[in-house]
């Protein structure tokens, strides 16, 4: 009987284990990164080597594994027959769905080639706006993680774990979606976004709070955490350790303040045209939220902001237009 998916996946996992052994210069790599071989091993990651069919060679051992092979993204099939390894001088991240199982890769080049990073094409078992890596790891660790951040990088989860802040998920090189946020509140009550610091990771930030909205259902908490420019949360806890990151969580802004000051940034909320816009813009965003505290009390701050706080009541209708 032939191996099913999720097999070959486990397989390929240990090739790519095993191959890092005997790769010094992956594990130089690795090294100079700052990771330990203990949280090498407890993410599983490995290394994909630099010719064209390792995997092949070392998993193809019929027709039907090697087309199998092919749908699971880990082989290219050629024109004219036979196939080759889709991950070369790479190294590799393996994806977990919920249950532990291997579903994908993520691949990084050693130095400065592109693309940085390769990941395993959609196939029948990995869907990329529904996986987040790392979930599997932080659900293992905690039955129910008080918070869970969300990262951008591979190389930020597993830094942030190897600190002890082991609670850390990353969406898989697209933005955060509705979906991700719909599976993180269903394992936890706060999420707190911690984006790149430069200009993609701030506009990351406000995506990842538009698709949230529907998602904050009463209880539900969301915060965002904005680092120096030049920093990923993976840079800034090796340059400033775990105090300062965790200083960084506690201070972290809530949803409700960077929603207010993004809106409000270019406005000018001394006239009525200013007030309108501010209106029109915020009201729009606050209909996607759930009927409930979150909603009620954003509407309050929009009154605040627009100083009708004195006529709330008047938001509250053209709300409800
Ligand atoms: P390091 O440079 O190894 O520290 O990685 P990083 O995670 O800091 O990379 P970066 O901030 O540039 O990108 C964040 C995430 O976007 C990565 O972890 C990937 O998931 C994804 N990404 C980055 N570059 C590429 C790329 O060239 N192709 C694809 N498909 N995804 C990428
Ligand atoms: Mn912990
Ligand atoms: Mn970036
Ligand atoms: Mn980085
Ligand atoms: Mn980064």
């Amino acid at each position: 009987p032939s191996a099913d998916h999720y097999q070959l996946m486990e397989w390929a996992t240990r090739y790519f284990q095993n191959q890092l052994k005997t790769a010094p210069q992956a594990i130089d790599y690795l090294k100079g990164r700052g990771l330990t071989g203990e949280i090498v091993k407890q993410f599983a990651i490995g290394y994909a080597p630099g010719g064209w069919d390792g995997l092949r060679q070392t998993l193809v051992r019929s027709a039907a594994t090697e087309a199998q092979l092919i749908e699971l993204g880990m082989l290219i099939g050629r024109d004219g027959g036979g196939s080759y390894d889709r991950f070369r001088d790479r190294i590799m991240f393996p994806i977990r769905d919920r249950r532990g199982r291997v579903i994908g890769f993520g691949g990084r080049v050693l130095g400065d080639g592109t693309p940085k990073y390769l990941n395993s094409p959609e196939t029948p078992i990995f869907h990329k706006g529904k996986e987040l890596f790392g979930l599997y790891q932080v659900k293992e660790r905690h039955r129910t993680p008080a918070r869970i951040l969300i990262v951008e990088g591979y190389m930020d989860v597993v830094a942030l774990a190897q600190f002890g802040v082991d609670y850390a998920v990353a969406s898989l090189g697209t933005s955060t979606t509705a979906d991700h946020m719909h599976l993180l509140f269903r394992t936890t009550s706060e999420v707190v976004c911690c984006y790149d610091g430069d200009n993609a990771g701030r506009e990351a930030a406000w995506r990842a709070l538009e698709n949230a909205l529907p998602g904050l259902q009463d209880g539900k908490d969301l915060r965002f955490v904005f680092l120096p420019q030049e920093h990923d949360p993976d840079s800034f806890i090796r340059e400033y350790g775990r105090g300062a990151f965790e200083q960084k969580l506690d201070d972290a802004q809530s949803y409700a303040d960077f929603l207010f000051e993004r809106l409000t940034r270019d406005l000018n909320l001394s006239g009525e045209a200013g007030q309108n816009e501010l209106a029109n813009k915020a009201i729009a965003l606050i209909r996607r939220v759930p009927e409930g505290f979150n909603r009620e009390s954003l509407l309050t701050k929009l009154s605040v902001q627009l100083r009708w706080g004195e006529n709330e009541k008047r938001l509250r209708e053209i709300f409800h237009r």
